[in-house]
């Protein structure tokens, strides 16, 4: 079973100790999430446990990313059966700080990565990229890994910590990971424990929407009709709530030129969607080559 950690200074140490022991060639893998832990999470572990002679696993719901409206109190938490999640994928060490052990004081040093958080969540969600930076960089001051595992189910928070590690030479490897999805489609997330039965059924819609996304490119489809596309296919649903449909290169999220089909494009292309179901706001994407 993995080591419970809650306070830095008992991270470090073991951290610390691992390399002593280790020697030069000692690598330590970070994942940070906020618990509630699934498959996702648990690919992550298991691509860093491939990869590090140590994985950490943060659990922390960090109150710095939600908005005033947003779910950080009814954030699902589950600490047992993340622990057992946890020596399953091959964790280590497991830090579980309070809020009160990562932020004394609310931090006053603010972090905007501008260019990329404009647009997608960061255009819904004001703030929480701000939010993400910060507590994303203390993990790394506190860990020190050799690389940092991130899924792309948040395509856009891995090209935002991509580009805060590029801007301040933080010296961590991020190392993007696929979605993983149920078998029926829908990407797995924490939040899914949120949707009725019906919503649920609905929500389905986003992952056949986003596997139609190759074909309707290769049909000659400019961003503007692949995203109405995408949107009268999510709109058939009743209970779905389109907060944005959007069609971005990938990692710089510039909107391509319209005038041209997709297809031609020579650049990756990211095309990511939020709908909410009910109260569940649900995030999904595809990321695609040139070909
Ligand atoms: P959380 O939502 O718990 O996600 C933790 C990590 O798991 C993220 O890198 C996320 O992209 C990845 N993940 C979630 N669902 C996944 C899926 N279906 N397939 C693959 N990876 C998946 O993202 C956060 O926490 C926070 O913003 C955090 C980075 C921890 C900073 O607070």
């Amino acid at each position: 079973a993995p080591a419970i950690v809650r306070t830095i200074a008992e991270l470090r140490r073991r951290v610390s100790e691992y390399r002593t022991q280790a020697g030069p060639g000692a690598k330590v893998g970070l994942v940070p999430t906020m618990g509630f832990l699934h498959e996702g999470h648990a690919s992550l572990m298991r691509r860093s446990a491939a990869d590090n002679g140590l994985t950490v696993l943060s659990i922390f719901v960090n109150p710095l990313q939600f908005g005033p409206n947003e779910d950080f109190e009814r954030y699902p938490r589950d600490e047992a059966r993340d622990l057992a999640v946890a020596a399953e994928a091959g964790a280590q060490l497991v830090f579980l700080p309070e809020v009160k052990e990562m932020y004394p004081t609310p931090p006053s040093t603010k972090m905007t990565v501008s260019g990329i958080t404009e647009m997608l969540c960061g255009a819904s969600r004001p703030g929480h990229f701000d939010g993400v930076g910060v507590v994303v960089t203390k993990l790394f001051n506190i860990v020190q890994p050799d690389r940092a595992y991130f899924g792309l189910k948040d395509a856009q928070q891995v090209a935002v910590v991509a580009r805060i590690v590029s801007d301040l030479n933080q010296p961590v490897e991020i190392v993007p990971c696929p979605i993983v999805r149920e078998s029926d489609g829908l990407a797995l997330s924490s939040r899914n424990v949120y949707l009725k039965p019906e919503e649920r059924e609905q929500a389905l819609v986003l992952s056949q929407t986003l596997r139609q996304v190759p074909a309707w490119i290769r049909e000659g489809a400019a961003p503007g009709e692949l995203k109405s596309r995408m949107a009268a296919a999510i709109a058939r649903m009743p209970l779905a709530e389109i907060d944005y449909v959007e069609v971005l290169t990938y990692p710089e999220l510039q909107a391509p030129s319209d005038a041209a089909p997709l297809r031609d494009l020579k650049m990756n292309l990211l095309a990511a969607v939020a709908v909410k179901f009910g109260q569940t706001r649900l995030i999904d994407n595809v990321l695609l080559n040139p070909t």
